[in-house]
């Protein structure tokens, strides 16, 4: 996302400026070109050579100072900006902007800008609630700034409540979302992840590897895009990405009442849960005891969710995803014809880094019209968002094709 982007991080001075500093961190490491912008406050609370050794560029502090102005005017600074940071913004920085003030380097460079701004308020909670303050926010908000609120908590000033600057990890989401085009807004995704659990007794169960990573890395990409997300995940640890409705069940019979309660109003289904294909035929109410030198199980077929949405498919986009050991396009563009898919992910799961349980994937799409994409090592997150690139334009085509 921030490869090759301009990203101007402003600094006003506060106690969280060293926040601000493992931000940078983040957004360099993520590949972003960092201009950091620090108002003369800010400067008193951490040196501008900290910002200028881990952004690899010089720091802006003094409107006027020639040799700067020669080398990147603020006028450059705000033309070339892909995005505008300010973290944290004082309630004086606020205000400034509100006002249409601009008396310095950082708010010139704002006011000049048409790239989005990312406002990130740090203050005392009295400040924060103050109706003047609060106006200034509104405005900004009005006129599409993007505002990240504060934390609450207890603050550097000795109060506690709404003031804190967000951690940097949830600032560097945030800017990953104001970046990211809404190009699955009004769009309805049913995503499915992880494993499912079938129980033989009530302390054994038959299950896979699966960690939910894929699934809900593809939910928390589309919720980004604007979609509106239902996740139905089996057991996994992972924390449900902001703003997805997520649905937790254990067995194949679960997910598949929990996908089929939903299934009506969805535009997009895409299963990159791991369904156990079979479940105990015999259930044990209590825990089997080891009597036998052999147990032989006896299991039945868990339905095939995804063959049955295929089924009544309808004018939904359809995605499988197929995780095989051997003959990886054959065995899936065998399940790609057999279930009525748009598009299957198939991981050949051998080959280190794709497949259960790891953060990254190795994969290839194929499409319902024989087309074959092979795509390299790649993090999850990054997989995710190819997809959802292919998915947004079936969505789309699909829509348009069902307009009278
Ligand atoms: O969760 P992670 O650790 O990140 O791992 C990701 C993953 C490897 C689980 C994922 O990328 C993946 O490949 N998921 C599909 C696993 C699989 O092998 O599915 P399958 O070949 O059994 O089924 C094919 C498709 O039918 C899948 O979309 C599956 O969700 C669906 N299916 C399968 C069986 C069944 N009873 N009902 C279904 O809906």
């Amino acid at each position: 996302m921030f490869k090759g982007k301009n990203v101007v991080l402003g600094v006003s001075g506060g106690i969280a400026v060293y926040k601000a500093v493992e931000l940078l961190r983040l957004l360099t490491k993520a590949g972003a070109d960092v201009h950091v912008v620090m108002t003369r406050n800010a400067c008193e609370f951490v040196t501008p050579l900290t910002f200028q050794t881990l952004s690899g560029n010089p720091v802006h502090t003094d409107l006027f100072n020639l040799y700067q102005e020669r080398e990147i005017d603020h006028i450059s600074l705000a033309d070339r900006a892909d995005l505008f940071i300010l973290a944290p913004a004082t309630a004086n920085l606020v205000g400034k902007i509100a006002q249409g003030l601009a008396d310095d380097l950082l708010t010139t460079s704002v006011m000049a800008t048409k790239a989005p701004v990312l406002v990130v308020p740090a203050m005392n909670t009295n400040m924060y609630q103050n109706p003047i303050y609060q106006r200034n926010e509104k405005i900004l908000v009005e006129n599409g700034y993007h505002v990240l609120e504060p934390a609450s908590g207890a603050l550097a000033c000795g109060w506690e409540g709404q003031g804190k600057l967000p951690d940097p990890e949830v600032i560097f989401e945030t800017a990953i979302n104001v970046l990211t085009p809404k190009d699955l807004l009004g769009c309805t995704l049913l995503v499915t992840a992880g494993p499912t659990r079938e129980e033989i007794d009530p302390v054994r169960y038959i299950s896979n590897y699966s960690s939910g990573k894929m699934g809900f890395a593809i939910a928390a990409a589309a919720r980004r895009r604007g979609g509106q997300v239902v996740l139905v995940a089996g057991p996994s640890t992972l924390a449900v990405p902001e703003g997805v409705r997520c649905l937790p069940v254990f067995t194949a019979e679960e997910m598949r009442t929990a996908v089929f309660n939903h299934l009506e109003n969805v535009d997009v289904v895409i299963k990159a849960a791991a369904v156990a294909d079979y479940r105990s035929a015999d259930r044990s109410v209590h825990k089997m005891k080891k009597n036998a030198e052999q147990l032989t199980l006896t299991l039945e077929r868990n339905p095939d969710i995804l063959a049955e949405i295929g089924e009544q498919k309808g004018n939904r986009v359809l995605v499988g995803f197929a995780a095989e050991t051997e003959r990886l396009l054959a065995h899936a563009a065998e399940k790609l014809k057999k279930k009525n898919l748009d598009l299957i992910v198939a991981n050949d799961i051998t080959r280190q880094g794709a497949g259960f349980d790891v953060d990254t994937n190795i994969v290839r799409f194929l499409h319902a019209d024989g087309q074959v994409e092979e795509l390299e090592l790649m993090p999850k997150a990054e997989v995710a968002n190819r997809l959802l690139d292919r998915v947004a334009t079936l969505w789309k085509l699909r829509r348009l094709s069902s307009q009278p």
